[in-house]
């Protein structure tokens, strides 16, 4: 079997498990480790039997690697992308992808004229549960859609430095929301604002408002002492809530309650298991640039809204 030789750059928190799954999976090789700190990049280059290096530019010379998982600093994510992309190598960016839009669309137009793939890390899109409560919506399972919730609280990941929690947190559940009512939103209302965070908003509420007045609404912030992740979304006959982290599913109408069951996966595999498949098979990725790219318009015309005390109509 071909196995797709691939590469990270960056790897702190999150880069470290990019390079483990790799590494677990039969159709990937993990050839290479990039990161500005030469000790970090040694030490899970040297676990994996993988080539270290300091300088993305060196390791994208090196042909045995076809595709790259970006997990740097959320400020250097589009930089070391359009590098990857430049290069020809394949391509998934963590979110938020990039800093603005701008940079998100000229990697849309790299990996385009180059011909290779680009995706974003909406790892959530990989829960089973999720794509329980998509199918369930599309085929009205639960009636007729009303409105989705979706809470993000924690406390401040120290670690997380360059951006606040709307483009760091939030913008999970802006895709996921995208994903639920398979739409866009038409206008975003949003209340953001810094309590610890001395730079950057640390909690945020957002309204989505979809058309035929459906509407989803976001809680994200970095103040809450206890970690939660969760969805809930209501249909005129049901109601689904999903917990991200055990991967439980509840779906309650007025007669009986049902829990389908899945069992725990690891979404990072999942996710990095389809990105290579997808890579390997010219098969189109079920995040695709263009979903990064509009999370991120959503989360900056958020913090827009915040700004202005009013909603913003999005195109
Ligand atoms: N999808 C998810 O669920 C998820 C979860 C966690 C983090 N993330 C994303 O992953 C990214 C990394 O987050 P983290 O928590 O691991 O941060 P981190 O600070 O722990 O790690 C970042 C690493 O990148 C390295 N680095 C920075 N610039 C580099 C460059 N130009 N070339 C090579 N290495 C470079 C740093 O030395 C560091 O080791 C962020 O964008 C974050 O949003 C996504």
């Amino acid at each position: 079997m071909k196995k797709l030789g691939v590469a990270v750059v960056g790897t702190g928190f999150w880069g470290k498990n990019h390079a483990r799954v790799y590494n677990e999976l039969d159709s990937a090789k993990l050839v290479a480790i990039c990161d500005v700190d030469a000790e970090r990049a040694k030490k899970v280059a040297d676990q994996f039997c993988a080539k270290a290096y300091t300088s993305s530019s060196r390791m994208l010379k090196n042909e045995a690697v076809e595709a790259v998982s970006i997990c740097t600093w959320s400020t250097g994510l589009a930089r070391e992308a359009l590098k990857a992309l430049r290069a020809g190598k394949h391509v998934l960016v963590e979110k938020p992808m990039a800093t603005n839009t701008k940079q998100a669309k000229q990697l849309l137009a790299t990996a385009e004229e180059n011909g290779v793939h680009l995706t974003v890390g909406f790892l959530m899109r990989f829960i089973p549960g999720l794509r329980h409560i998509r199918e369930a919506v599309e085929n009205k399972k639960i009636g007729e859609l009303v409105c989705a919730t979706a809470k993000r609280v924690s406390q401040w990941p120290e670690r997380i430095g360059d951006v606040g929690v709307v483009k760091d947190t939030a913008i999970h559940d802006i895709d996921v929301m995208r994903y639920v009512f398979n739409q866009d939103p038409i206008s975003v209302y949003a209340k953001a604002g810094n309590m610890k965070h001395r730079n950057f908003e640390d909690y945020a509420h957002i309204m989505l408002t979809f058309k035929d007045g459906k509407s989803a609404f976001i809680e994200s912030n970095w103040l809450t002492p206890y970690k939660t992740r969760a969805l809930t979304v209501t249909g005129s006959d049901a109601i689904m809530r999903l917990d991200y982290i055990t991967q439980e599913l509840w779906i309650e109408a007025a007669k009986e309650n049902v829990q389908p069951k899945y069992p725990w996966q690891e979404p990072l595999k999942l996710e990095l298991q389809h990105f290579v498949d997808c890579v390997l098979k010219k098969e189109k990725p079920v995040v695709t640039g263009t979903d990064g790219l509009k999370a991120l318009r959503i989360a900056e015309a958020a913090l827009r809204s915040s700004v202005k005390n009013r909603a913003i109509e999005l195109e």
